[in-house]
């Protein structure tokens, strides 16, 4: 895919899903700046590519070093925060500072500098116990922990400051991402990792609940894709849409489909559910397709292969 602009600067670019964009930026020849405080991400992601980007080692809280990130990019794509569900619970203020804050933040100085694009990394937990299935944009949020209260209301004022001042923003509602290089020790308690990384090794991994919670996991090729191409739509108003592949896969699948990848009859262990954590997950992404022209290319299966294959070989298979 040819790209429509020349510069970006990716918040959070030592992030998991961060260094991926970043890494793709790289290779379209995209002049790419990242800001990361290293408080979740590893610079070691972005060893091989160091050279070609510029990285700030800074929080987007501290207005200096963001404002410095920002100057005479075309685009912004802010995937810095914190992401963990449990945690937030009991660091909310942290959370709402980092996260909705932040993205604030973020916005007020990307007006500054006259930056005219922001591709956001929002997150399905919006939509926290609303029954409907599958979940559409248009249903209203109902947010159940401080970290998806404080992702919402940063898609809030993308909306807002696209209103405001014209600003060309976008909200992508990443639903459980997941792919190689997302750390399987991380906080985020990510369900892939966590649980594929102890199949692969003959461990039984901890199911919280009755392991029948469904999840619409999305490979991170996808996810990489709908930024490009977000950050390639002309004209965006703050609207907010699905990034996800519109399957539902409970967790109890993801053993059973990881077992019988490897070979193996690796039996699960289950544990109380965890606090706002939702029962079950799964998008309808037809306002994707409409507006930016997104569509999945690796579904379940095939991401879990690559998972694994990706996994084997890296250093947390010796740890
Ligand atoms: N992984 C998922 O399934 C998922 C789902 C929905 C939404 N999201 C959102 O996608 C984004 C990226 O998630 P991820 O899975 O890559 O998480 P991650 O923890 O791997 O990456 C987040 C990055 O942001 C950096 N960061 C945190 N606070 C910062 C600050 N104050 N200043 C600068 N950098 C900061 C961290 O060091 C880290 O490198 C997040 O905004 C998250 O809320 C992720």
């Amino acid at each position: 895919m040819s790209l429509p602009f020349k510069t970006a600067l990716v918040t959070g670019g030592a992030g998991f899903i961060g260094h991926h964009l970043t890494h793709a930026l790289v290779a379209r020849g995209v002049k790419t700046r990242v800001i990361d405080d290293l408080s979740r991400g590893l610079a070691a992601r972005l060893k091989d590519i160091a050279s070609q980007i510029e990285f700030i080692e800074g929080s987007i809280l501290d207005e200096a070093k963001l404002s410095r990130a920002v100057a005479g990019v075309d685009v912004i794509f802010h995937q810095g925060a914190w992401a963990s569900v449990p945690q937030s619970v009991e660091m909310p203020i942290e959370y709402h500072e980092i996260d909705a804050t932040g993205t604030l933040k973020v916005l007020e100085a990307a007006r500054k500098a006259g930056v005219r694009k922001v591709v956001y990394a929002a997150s399905s937990s919006a939509y926290g116990e609303q029954p409907e299935l599958p979940k559409r944009e248009d249903q209203l949020p109902s947010p159940i922990s401080p970290y998806a209260v404080a992702k919402y209301v940063g898609e809030l004022y993308l909306s807002v400051y696209a209103q405001l001042h014209g600003m060309e923003t976008i909200s992508l509602r990443y639903f459980n991402v997941f792919g190689p290089h997302q750390d399987p020790k991380s906080l985020y308690g990510a369900a892939i990792p966590a649980i594929v990384s102890r199949i692969v090794k003959g461990i039984s991994p901890t199911l919280y609940g009755d392991g029948e919670q469904t999840r619409d996991f999305c490979y991170i090729d996808n996810v990489v894709d709908a930024n490009l191409r977000a950050a390639s739509t002309a004209g965006l108003k703050g609207q907010v849409i699905n990034v996800a592949c519109a399957q539902r896969t409970s967790v109890n699948d993801i053993v059973r489909l990881a077992n019988a990848y490897l070979g193996t009859n690796v039996k699960p262990t289950y544990a109380p559910p965890r606090v706002g954590d939702v029962r079950d997950s799964f998008a309808d992404i037809s306002r994707a397709k409409a507006l930016i022209g997104y569509e999945p290319k690796i579904f379940f299966e095939e991401g879990l292969g690559r998972w694994i294959e990706w996994y084997k070989t890296s250093e947390y298979m010796k740890g």
